[in-house]
C-alpha cells in the first residue's frame, strides 16, 4: 500500500493530502526503506554521487526579530553578540576559495546595522575577488528593492525558510509583528527577481501537526524552489520553547525523501541540525536523497556564538581540517565532495 504511494509520488510528483499523511504516519520499516531507496535513486539519476559543498559564513548574530524558537532572538540577553567586519568576511571567502569552495552562504540574523548599501558592498567585493563563485544570502525579510540591489550586485541565491505554511501555526511560533503572508511574499519576490530560491521549515517545531507538514509540502510544490532547507527543531535553553521536545531524525529523513521525489532536481542540504541530533545525521541525510553540505567557514572564535539551538554540531577545527574530515566521511559512504558552484540542474 505505502509502496504504491511511493511509486505514485515518484511518477506524478504529487499526492493528495490523505496520501501524504499515510506516508508520514507509517512506521513500517520496509515501506520506509523503499521510500528512501527510491529517493536515493532519484538523486543519483540527477546529481550522481556528487555532493555539493557550500561555505557558510555566519557574519552577525544580532537580530531584531523574536522568533520563539531561535537562540539569537532579540530578547535573549544571555548571548554574546558579534558582527564580522567586511575584511573578516572577505578573509573567510579567501580562505574558503583556496580550499576549493565555489559557493559562499552569507547568513545572519536580521541585523539593521547591515544596511542594503553595506550588503551590496560586501557582495560586490566578494564577486570582484572571486567572479567564478556563487553567493547565497540568508539574511531574512527585506524589501523588493533591497533584494533587487543585492541581486544586481552579484548575489545568485537566497535562502529564506518559510518556517510553516499554516497561518495559525506561524503565529504560534513567531511574534505578532511577523506574518506568514509577508514571508511568502518575500519568497515570490526573490523568485521574480531571478534568484535561485530556497525555502524550508523545521521538523517537529512546537505545535506542528501532520496536517501542517502536508501544507508545507503543498506550499513547496507551488513555490517550486531550487533549494529546500529542512532540519529537526532543537530547543534552545534561553527561548520560550526551551521545554519542548526536539524533532525526530526519522521524520526528518522521511521528509527529505518525500521532497526529493516531489521535486527531483531540488538542491537539498543535509543540515547541521540533522548532524546535531544524530552523530551520523549528515551521512544519513545524504543516503536518503540530500545532495548538499554546508560546513562552517566562520572564524573559530565566533562559531559557538551563533547558537540557534543548543549542542549545535560545531567544529573547533580549522576550516581546512574540517573540510578534509568531511570529505573523508562522505567518501566513506560512497560519495564525492565536488568543487564547483553546484547550481540547480534543469534536466
Ligand atoms: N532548532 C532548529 N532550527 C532552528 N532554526 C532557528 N532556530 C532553530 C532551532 N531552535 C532554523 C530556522 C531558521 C534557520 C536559519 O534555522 O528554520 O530559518
Amino acid at each position: 500500500m505505502i509502496k504504491e504511494l511511493v511509486d505514485k509520488l515518484q511518477r506524478e510528483k504529487i499526492l493528495s493530502v490523505d496520501e501524504f499523511k499515510k506516508i508520514l504516519e507509517t512506521e513500517d520499516v520496509k515501506s520506509i526503506g523503499y521510500l528512501h531507496e527510491k529517493s536515493r535513486d532519484t538523486s543519483h539519476s540527477i546529481y550522481g554521487r556528487d555532493i555539493y559543498i557550500r561555505g557558510l559564513i555566519e557574519f552577525t548574530n544580532y537580530c531584531k526579530n523574536n522568533c520563539l524558537y531561535c537562540g539569537i532572538r532579540h530578547n535573549n540577553n544571555n548571548i554574546e553578540r558579534y558582527r564580522l567586519t567586511k575584511e573578516e568576511i572577505l578573509n573567510c571567502t579567501d580562505i574558503g576559495y583556496s580550499l576549493g569552495f565555489r559557493t559562499f552562504v552569507l547568513q545572519g540574523g536580521e541585523d539593521p546595522y547591515f544596511s542594503t548599501d553595506k550588503i551590496v558592498d560586501i557582495v560586490s567585493s566578494i564577486k570582484s575577488s572571486h567572479p567564478d563563485c556563487a553567493i547565497t544570502l540568508s539574511i531574512g525579510e527585506k524589501s523588493y528593492e533591497s533584494y533587487k540591489a543585492f541581486f544586481d550586485a552579484g548575489a545568485d541565491r537566497y535562502l529564506l525558510r518559510h518556517e510553516t505554511a499554516n497561518k495559525n501555526h506561524y503565529s504560534k511560533i513567531h511574534p505578532k509583528s511577523m506574518s506568514l503572508k509577508k514571508r511568502q511574499q518575500c519568497l515570490w519576490d526573490l523568485k521574480e527577481i531571478g534568484y535561485q530560491v530556497g525555502c524550508g521549515f523545521m521538523v517537529g517545531s512546537p505545535y506542528q501537526t501532520l496536517d501542517n507538514i502536508v501544507e508545507d509540502l503543498l506550499f513547496i510544490k507551488e513555490l517550486n524552489p531550487h533549494m529546500i532547507g529542512i532540519g529537526p527543531f532543537i530547543p534552545h535553553k534561553d527561548t520560550p520553547f526551551k521545554n519542548h521536545s526536539p524533532g525526530t531524525i526519522d521524520l526528518t529523513l522521511k521528509l527529505l525523501s518525500i521532497i526529493r521525489l516531489m521535486l527531483p532536481n531540488v538542491l537539498l542540504p543535509s543540515t547541521t541540525a540533522l548532524a546535531t541530533i544524530d552523530p551520523c545525521g549528515r551521512e544519513r541525510g545524504i543516503l536518503v536523497g540530500a545532495n548538499v553540505v554546508m560546513p562552517n567557514l566562520s572564524p573559530e572564535s565566533v562559531r559557538e556564538k551563533y547558537t540557534l539551538y543548543n549542542n549545535k554540531a560545531c567544529s573547533k577545527e580549522e576550516s581546512a581540517e574540517y573540510k578534509f574530515n568531511l570529505e573523508h566521511s562522505i567518501k566513506y559512504i560512497g560519495y564525492n565532495l565536488t568543487v564547483n558552484r553546484g547550481d540547480y540542474k534543469i534536466i
